[in-house]
């Protein structure tokens, strides 16, 4: 095979193998939370499509959807049904969704959220916390973003309310929109969250909240309903565990800013076909259904417990529990720890994130969490 015809051997940047294992570096086929590599070798996996995927691989609700959606066409020339059903029925669950635009991928959401927010305010600077996809609005040090969009858009820390208030009231006449994920490695204060509803409020700006990561996961409707953040969000974006792996993102919110839409240029030809429409559909039936997010909750409850068992038996080796019950990883002690770790966790059949979150899903029962643990304390021992 040859890896080099794709540049940095994959399309898909955090599933290279110097972000995951090394080896195994390409796979076949998964089902649930398992995983076979090229040579028929099976893995358990916390990876689930860098959390693309909260039901488990290959659902069957979802696959019977996409199949139906796959026998009906899966495009034409009119907009589908389904995209008016799909859009009704995420506000239903999701109020503050009062209209919603499908894309495809969670950057070209969050871009879309932000040209919204630059519509509506007819200002042009961004603030940013949290990993927001690769286009160039919130790439400041990426090569070949122009300097004039670089200077456009500043972070802003993740649950500093001082220094967050500070940045927001300096910028406040510039201001279109602060753009946040409202989880980064620790759950947020309410105070900053707070902060951030009256200051963008105060600063005429829009507060758009990225929940790529969070929605089907902290909650249906994300960290916005976990934290009941009031009033809600303006804006916000969902994607991942949206479609339990197809290709399907979401902005959303209130309708004043989202029909400004009309007033921009928003549109990707195949953001109306019909397989993920479907996934999503029958994905949040499931989610409603089987109480996915308390299963995830429980699940990664016991998975986090053991991580800090894991921390105090290899106390010089790992050096930190990181994230929540629903995403978390370890911290090693040096970089070659942390490859070591994940390679020799992979040689015993467990395939778990070393530098960012590894995530639990409905296929993962307690059995499978007490397995991985008892794999991640072999392969520390050997290391
Ligand atoms: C919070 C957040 N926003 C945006 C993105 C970008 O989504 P995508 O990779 O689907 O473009 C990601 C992807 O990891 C994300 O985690």
């Amino acid at each position: 095979m040859n890896d080099w015809r794709v540049p940095g051997f994959t399309s898909t940047g955090s599933k290279r193998p110097d972000a995951l294992f090394g080896t195994p570096a390409r796979m076949t086929r998964a089902a649930g939370c398992r995983v076979w590599d090229e040579s028929g070798r099976e893995y358990v996996d916390f990876v689930m499509a860098l959390g693309a995927v909260a039901l488990g691989y290959g659902h069957a609700d979802v696959n019977r959807a996409a199949t139906a959606a796959i026998a009906a066409g899966v495009v034409g020339p009119l907009p589908p049904v389904a995209e008016a059903e799909l859009a009704e029925a995420l506000a239903e669950r999701i109020p503050w969704l009062e209209r919603v635009r499908f894309l495809k991928t969670g950057a070209e959401a969050v871009a879309a959220a932000v040209r919204l927010a630059r519509v509506a305010t007819a200002r042009e600077e961004i603030l940013g916390c949290g990993y927001h996809g690769w286009l160039d609005w919130c790439q400041g040090a990426a090569e070949g973003v122009p300097a004039g969009v670089r200077n456009l858009f500043a972070e802003l820390p993740f649950n500093d309310v001082a220094a967050g208030r500070e940045l927001i009231r300096a910028r406040a006449p510039r201001l279109a929109a602060v753009v946040v994920e409202p989880v980064v490695v620790s759950e947020p204060t309410r105070e900053w969250l707070q902060m951030l509803r009256v200051e963008t409020e105060r600063a005429g700006a829009i507060l758009i909240f990225d929940e790529i990561k969070t929605a089907f996961r902290l909650a249906i409707g994300g960290a916005a309903e976990r934290y009941t953040l009031k009033p809600a969000p303006d804006l916000v974006v969902l994607g991942k565990a949206l479609a339990n792996g197809f290709p399907l993102a979401v902005v959303g919110g209130r309708a004043d800013l989202m029909n400004a839409a009309n007033r921009t240029w928003i549109s990707s030809t195949l953001a109306t076909e019909g397989v993920a429409l479907a996934a999503a559909r029958a994905t949040l039936e499931v989610f409603e259904r089987d109480g996915v997010c308390e299963h995830i909750h429980r699940i990664g409850t016991r998975l986090l417990h053991g991580l800090h068992e894991v921390q105090r038996m290899h106390a010089g080796l790992v050096t930190g529990v990181a994230g929540i019950a629903e995403m978390c990883f370890l911290h090693y002690a040096t970089e070659d720890l942390s490859r070591g770790v994940a390679l020799r966790a992979a040689e015993r059949g467990l395939l778990f994130k070393r530098t960012a979150y590894n995530f639990v899903s409905l296929a993962h029962d307690e059995g499978t969490v007490d397995r991985a643990l008892a794999m991640l304390h072999e392969a520390l021992r050997a290391v």
